[in-house]
């Protein structure tokens, strides 16, 4: 009871030894004592009674990532010796309480298991962590009373658990954002640090002392409020022409999606998973002869280059164009590949007034991408990978969407020739049919 009562909790922090609350949800800026406050209250409350508590994060390659660190050092303040701490677990001697510590990232419901019987879960940098993550984590978190704590310095506005439980609590989660001037232990030295930045930059300032997100359009290519204007219906029908954009599922996770869109009308997504290239290539074959599309623009950058030559080798090669999201633009001045000269059209076209289904998907996948320039002032994407890793899955959809865009396409009516110029295309499809015997 003594080495308790030496641990002081500062006031902002205290509803996290107080009421049991299923989320307890703290983030700010740089200082506001919510990594010391998490550590100390854990130590408290494993002090009193026998605790499993797991100190996760998205990544932990080592220990050292981790708040295994913080922890003892706080332990060596309190003189806690009834804590072992151990190489890899922090453990009670006396009561059996027992610290964690696991990264999330590559996980699965699996691989996690061990986490079912934890009383409290402690999510330390929580701005990054991938919706995926979370996925696996909140439902293994099953214990009766169990708690999961949140610690977090806002990133971006859609950070995944922001916008899952931060944003909008229900009466199980307790929200509290901490800024340095709440913490009452925060050295002179940070104050000073704080109001330096504030003197240099203020938009620096706000995000980094006050917890305020990145604003938005800074470093986003899409503004999200132009996805929700996009996703209200307005158009009826469309006399444009019809184009499909085909994105070809490069990994095992990933799908393969069919966009249509005619003009300012994106009409909808077909999205299958698990297909090889030659199903693939059927389902286009389908689509071209069912919808009679002026293009269809397919992704040949991965294995999508097998579906193009099948295509291709079909007789299709007036309407199928390959493309390389990774080859050069076609205005190499302005950007610095096809994705993102086909990706900043999605941008543009999206300022008119345009529809899109409505789908959360695809209004995550459009409004998540990061953009920058390289250093020849030209427009480049975020990296695949890092998206992925942030919103949990590739941009499939989005990307479908943006291969509509690989080239302009004019409205020529039906297209009358074929190849040498003797095969209508009537007869180009006729001729697939018998060939192929149909499919
Ligand atoms: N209970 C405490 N006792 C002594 N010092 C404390 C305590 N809590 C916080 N501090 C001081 O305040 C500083 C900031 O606290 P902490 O690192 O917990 O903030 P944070 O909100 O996690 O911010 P960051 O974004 O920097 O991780 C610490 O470096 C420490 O000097
Ligand atoms: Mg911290």
């Amino acid at each position: 009871m003594q080495k308790e009562l030496k641990i002081k909790i500062a006031r902002p922090f205290l509803p996290l030894i107080g009421e049991k609350k299923r989320i307890k949800f703290f983030y700010g800026g740089r200082g506001g004592g919510k990594s010391y406050a998490f550590a100390d209250a854990l130590l408290m409350l494993g002090l009193k009674q026998k605790l499993l508590i797991a100190c996760v994060r998205e990544i932990q390659e080592s220990i050292k990532d981790s708040v295994h660190r913080l922890l003892a050092d706080r332990i060596g303040f309190y003189g806690l010796d009834e804590f072992d701490v151990k190489e890899s677990e922090i453990l009670n001697r006396v009561n059996g309480t027992r610290f964690i510590f696991k990264g999330l990232r590559n996980q699965d419901a699996q691989k996690i298991k061990s986490l079912e019987g934890v009383d409290i879960v402690w999510i330390e940098e929580a701005q990054t962590i991938s919706k995926k993550s979370w996925e696996i984590l909140s439902p293994t978190i099953r214990k009766d009373g169990s708690e999961i704590w949140i610690s977090m310095n806002r990133e971006e506005e859609n950070d995944p658990l922001w916008v899952e439980l931060g944003a909008n609590p229900d009466e199980r989660t307790f929200v509290q954002k901490v800024n340095f001037y709440d913490n009452p232990f925060c050295p002179n030295e940070l104050k000073k640090q704080a109001l330096d930045c504030k003197q240099k930059s203020i938009s620096d300032y706000l995000h980094i002392w006050e917890g305020e997100p990145l604003s938005q359009g800074a470093h986003k290519l899409i503004d999200s409020q132009k996805v929700r204007l996009a996703m209200k219906p307005k158009i009826k029908e469309s006399t444009s022409p019809l184009v499909i954009g085909l994105d070809v599922a490069r990994f095992g996770d990933d799908s393969t999606v069919f966009c249509f869109r005619r003009g300012r009308l994106c009409l909808k997504f077909e999205v299958y998973r698990g297909k090889d290239n030659v199903e693939v290539a059927n389902l286009a074959t389908n689509m071209i002869e069912k919808y009679h599309p002026s293009k269809m623009f397919v992704d040949i950058g991965g294995v999508g280059g097998g579906v193009y030559d099948i295509l291709k080798d079909r007789g299709f090669i007036e309407v199928v164009r390959g493309v390389n999201f990774g080859s050069k633009a076609i205005n190499d001045e302005r950007y610095a590949n096809r994705r993102a000269e086909m990706w900043d059209k999605i941008s543009q076209w999206l300022d008119d007034e345009v529809e899109l289904p409505k789908d959360e998907g695809l209004f995550d996948e459009l409004a998540c991408v990061n953009k920058r320039y390289d250093f020849r002032g030209r427009l480049i994407l975020e990296e695949k990978e890092e998206i992925k890793r942030r919103l949990g899955r590739s941009t499939d959809m989005a990307d479908a969407l943006a291969l509509t865009f690989a080239e302009p396409v004019y409205d020529r009516g039906m297209i009358k020739l074929y190849g040498n110029g003797k095969v209508s295309i009537e007869e180009m499809f006729e001729s697939a049919k018998h060939k192929y015997g149909g499919w």
